[in-house]
């Protein structure tokens, strides 16, 4: 099992009644409802514990990811990343990520299928997205876009039924890069291209976003599949975390998926890649580095791409996407902001606030820099990041729905208010 079971006893001796209590061990956790049982008086709630931005609480039991953030550990169900990234595909880590075991290359045909066949989008969501302003975000298209999907499938509300909802869940991933291909070209004033059924998903992504004559290199076909596999799942992230939380309502699952999709938008979420690249921008020049690193210093600025809640090391994924952004460089020239990225890795992992606080690159530090080798222009970053992640949350959501132990999401505050006082008339005031 991949967390260490410490199984005993917790003794605590509250001292404000001097009574003591006994809370098993199970899995390193304890369970936070049974500190109700700590009270001073028989009226009183009970004890519970404050846990802002959820820093150590333990919302699920989960058998998806495993992810060591001291020593840069990251496996999906158990295979490491770094063999994934470099001997499986996206759709292959999908299936692993959803059914929990590597597919049989009929199971993977048959998916690969069922994939392709549902990409392609119903021409009122096309017809939506073409309502937009040219400069609306695509993130912003993209959350309405699975709104939209929840209205044209009102089956998939039946979430405990499995045809359904796997027919829901193999829908997203399909469709995800489809909304976001029509929202790309929108953007540029191009009609969309429709999927091709017969072509792999990063290659069909490719087309969607550059034309059905596009003819992309394979190396960065594998790449942008890597890239992909990466981001395809990371335990209880701000937005899978999202997905369980509204998921729990038991809404279905397009709109748990677009709750999603409006939590990755966030600059300190999938948004930092988009905010990397403008800092680097900004920086403009190699010589500016350490100038900027002290601007980060005196706290007048964020270092975008380093620092993690989890990661206290260097993010695996990171070390693969540097390695992946040589290859896409060899067919596409060197991407100038390279240099000034290393430079600016190099002076941070070397400066004392910084190994003070265990602040290394994440895995947006250097995809941005594919991305854009790509030619994908950065505010379709983090829509590259939702195509990554859909897996994961489609898998995350099935297991909490399959989970006897979950019920609506909904925790407690500590009220900090006013105790009750008498209304005062406007004219009193
Ligand atoms: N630049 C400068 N200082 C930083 C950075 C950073 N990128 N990240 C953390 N710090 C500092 C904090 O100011 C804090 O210093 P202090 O203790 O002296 O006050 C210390 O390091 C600890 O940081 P926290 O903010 O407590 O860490 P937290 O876990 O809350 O935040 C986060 C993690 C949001 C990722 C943060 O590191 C950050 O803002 N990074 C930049 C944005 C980014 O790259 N986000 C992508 C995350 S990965 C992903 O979503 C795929």
């Amino acid at each position: 099992m991949a967390t260490e079971a410490h199984e005993g006893t917790l003794t605590v001796t509250d001292n404000r009644t001097g009574q003591t209590y006994e809370f098993v061990i199970t899995d390193g956790t304890i369970r936070a409802t049974e500190l109700r049982t700590i009270k001073v008086a028989d009226d009183d709630f009970g004890l519970m514990t404050y846990d802002p931005a959820f820093m150590n609480t333990a919302s699920c039991r989960s058998a998806i990811t495993y992810l060591d953030g001291d020593n840069g550990v990251l496996r999906y169900r158990g295979y490491p990343i770094e063999q994934l990234a470099e001997k499986s595909t996206f759709l292959e880590v999908a299936w692993l990520l959803i059914h929990g075991e590597l597919p049989t290359p009929a199971e993977l045909a048959q998916f690969t299928k069922d994939v392709a066949d549902r990409m392609a989008v119903d021409p009122s969501v096309v017809a939506a997205v073409k309502a937009y302003r040219k400069d609306a975000h695509p993130m912003g298209v993209l959350e309405a876009g699975f709104g939209q999907l929840s209205t044209l499938y009102p089956e998939a509300k039946a979430i405990e039924s499995d045809p359904e909802r796997m027919d829901a869940l193999y829908n997203i991933i399909a469709k995800m890069p489809t909304i976001g291909g029509v929202a790309f070209r929108h953007g540029k004033g191009t009609d969309p291209v429709a999927p091709d059924p017969s072509l792999d998903y990063p290659t069909n992504i490719l087309k969607m976003f550059f034309g059905a004559d596009y003819d992309p290199d394979p190396r960065l076909v594998r790449a942008l599949d890597i890239l992909l596999i990466l981001h395809a799942d990371h335990e209880q992230n701000c937005s899978t975390s999202t997905v369980r939380s509204v998921g729990s309502s038991q809404v279905d699952p397009y709109s748990a998926v677009a709750a999603g999709v409006a939590a990755l938008y966030g600059p300190l979420h999938g948004g930092a890649n988009e905010a990397v690249l403008v800092m680097l921008r900004e920086i403009g020049r190699k010589d500016a580095v350490p100038e900027f690193v002290e601007k980060v210093k005196n706290r007048e600025a964020l270092l975008m791409g380093f620092g993690h809640r989890v990661y206290k090391n260097y993010d695996p994924r990171a070390t693969i996407i540097k390695k992946a952004c040589d290859d896409v460089f060899e067919v596409t020239g060197v991407n100038p902001l390279l240099e000034i990225a290393v430079e600016l890795e190099a002076v941070a992992l070397n400066d004392e606030f910084f190994i003070q606080r265990k602040l290394y690159p994440n895995v947006d530090f250097y995809s941005g820099l594919i991305y854009e080798a790509l030619g994908i222009p950065s505010e379709m970053f983090t829509v590259m990041f939702a195509i990554g992640r859909a897996p994961g949350w489609v898998a995350q959501w099935l297991e909490m729905i399959n989970d006897e132990e979950q019920k609506i999401s909904r925790p407690r505050q500590v009220y900090v208010g006013p105790d009750e006082r008498d209304y005062v008339g406007i004219g009193a005031r």
